[in-house]
């Protein structure tokens, strides 16, 4: 007779796990690392504990059995080949993404691909109701899973159920166009806590709940239920990088190495520019070509003396959105490079593939200019990353105002990516302030990164989670 099921006192849920499952063409299994900041910050949180991770390994078909993984509890989630398209790329990529993201393409809503967000949602709730044990806490993650808080109530009514938002909540005018809005605001509410990067964002959602659900509604804290109602909090905490792991992989001797083979590799130039995205649309990576592009015409910037490296991760490939915007960068990128190019000294080296963590440390310690020009971003991890490997002080940090770091890093070189002349001239005044000033600059951003890292983001979390409104809170 098989054993009880091993069950945890925390598990996590996430639409994807850590790592994605690589079949080769000879059918070969392996492992490799999921793109994006959520796995970024929650693979460190979940290497210091003892909890299970449920999530989507990336490909289609039946889930692999639950593996371990570097210490970390592993178990997948299947979606089948119609759930890839109609879940993830569809509702949650073609509807929510740009939803949530101020419309910068337009959303789509066709009626199936709600139907898969509820069958892969209640998946994803049966497998946390599995594994968890008798009071324990679950912690679920993203746009995603919005639906999962309720139907893990609905299913184990003794867990603390946490769900934190890592993009941004849109204001209520744009959350009210989904045609499914009660129901993706009766899915939040099941949980206990809900985590946002913004407190515009707890408050764009405590607001939907007013104005949508007619919910009582009372600071920071909606009432669920007549009677004696349940009363969810919504509040910001916003996610950071892992600090100390990510500066002591940039000291290390050959990450340093390899950041002055990076340098010599495109020349050596006076000012490297670096761009780090997933290829997505909300990153603005089209107006800072734009930028540069002028620079470039102005004779303002240029090789030898300036180049640009932009590293732009593959992401949501079959989304038609994300295949139009593939298609317009490298257009555009290879346009300004046969315009203003010379024999090997390209202005714009462009590379499209993921990268090993040292290779990311090393990239950040070559560049002299870190452009973040999102038009919208949750908080944008990579301004975090960057400020944390610059451990020299050099470097400086030009950063969008529409991204969640924007809110803690405001010594950074701002800029507005919308219009082009701000954003040129934060590259300037990034490439020309003396270097003793950006060294006071840089210093004060890293103190705010190291103080406010991804460990107290957990624990801030989970404390907000421990400290939830009991159920239920009578005449409150
Ligand atoms: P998002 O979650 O929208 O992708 P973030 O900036 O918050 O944006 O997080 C991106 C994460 O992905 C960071 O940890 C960054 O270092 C990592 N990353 C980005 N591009 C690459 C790449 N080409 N190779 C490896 N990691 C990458
Ligand atoms: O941070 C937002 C986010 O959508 C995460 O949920 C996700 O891990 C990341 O961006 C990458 O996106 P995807 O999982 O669609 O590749």
């Amino acid at each position: 007779m098989p054993g009880e099921p091993q069950t945890y006192d925390l598990v996590v849920a996430a639409n994807r796990l850590p790592v994605d499952k690589v079949v080769s063409d000879s059918g070969e299994v392996s492992w490799q690392r999921s793109p994006g900041g959520l796995v970024t910050a929650m693979e460190s949180v979940m290497r210091n504990r003892a909890g299970a991770w449920v999530g989507w390994a990336g490909d289609s078909g039946p889930a692999p059995e639950p593996f371990d993984e570097d210490g970390l509890h592993l178990h997948p989630v299947g979606l089948s080949a119609e759930e890839v398209r109609d879940f993830y790329e569809g509702f949650s990529n073609d509807t929510l993404w740009p939803s949530y993201h101020a419309v910068i393409v337009p959303a789509s809503f066709p009626r199936d691909w709600w139907t898969a967000y509820r069958e892969v949602n209640a998946r994803f709730a049966g497998a946390v109701a599995r594994l968890a044990e008798p009071g324990a806490r679950v912690w679920i993650q993203d746009y995603q899973l919005q639906l999962a808080p309720a139907l893990v109530r609905r299913l184990r009514p003794d867990l603390r159920i946490g769900w934190f938002n890592h993009i941004p909540f849109p204001p209520v005018e744009l959350f009210a166009q989904l045609p499914w809005r009660s129901q993706i605001l009766e899915g939040l509410l099941g949980a206990d806590f809900l985590g946002f990067q913004r407190q515009a964002d707890a408050q764009n959602f405590v607001r939907a709940c007013r104005q949508l659900l007619r919910a009582q509604t009372k600071g920071d804290t909606v009432a669920v239920g007549d009677g004696s109602p349940r009363r969810v909090r919504a509040s910001a905490i916003p996610i950071s990088v892992d600090f100390d792991g990510l500066e002591e992989l940039a000291r290390r001797p050959d990450v340093v190495a390899r950041s002055r083979e990076l340098r010599e590799s495109v020349g050596n130039p006076k000012v490297l520019l670096l761009g780090v995205d997933r290829l997505d649309y909300t990153k603005g990576i089209r107006h800072r070509l734009k930028a540069y592009e002028e620079l470039l015409v102005e004779g303002r910037v240029g090789p030898p003396d300036v180049t640009f490296v932009q590293i732009a991760t593959p992401s949501r490939e079959r989304v038609e959105a994300y295949q139009n915007l593939r298609s317009e960068i490298e257009q555009t990128v290879g346009r300004i490079n046969g315009d203003h190019g010379q024999i090997g000294a390209p202005p714009i080296h462009y590379l499209h593939h993921a990268y090993p963590r040292e290779e990311m440390a090393a990239f950040f310690q070559a560049a002299d200019v870190m452009i973040v020009s999102p038009l919208r971003d949750g908080m944008n991890l990579v301004a975090k990353e960057y400020v944390t490997c610059r451990y020299d002080l050099g470097g400086a940090l030009v950063l969008s105002e529409f991204t969640g770091a924007w809110h803690e890093l405001h010594q950074a070189f701002a800029c507005n990516p919308n219009d082009i002349e701000d954003l040129k001239q934060a590259i300037m005044r990034a490439i020309t302030t003396p270097a003793k000033e950006r060294q006071r600059i840089m210093r004060a951003l890293r103190r705010r990164v190291s103080e406010h890292d991804v460990q107290r983001w957990a624990q801030r979390f989970l404390a907000a989670l421990d400290a939830a409104p009991e159920r239920p809170v009578a005449g409150s």
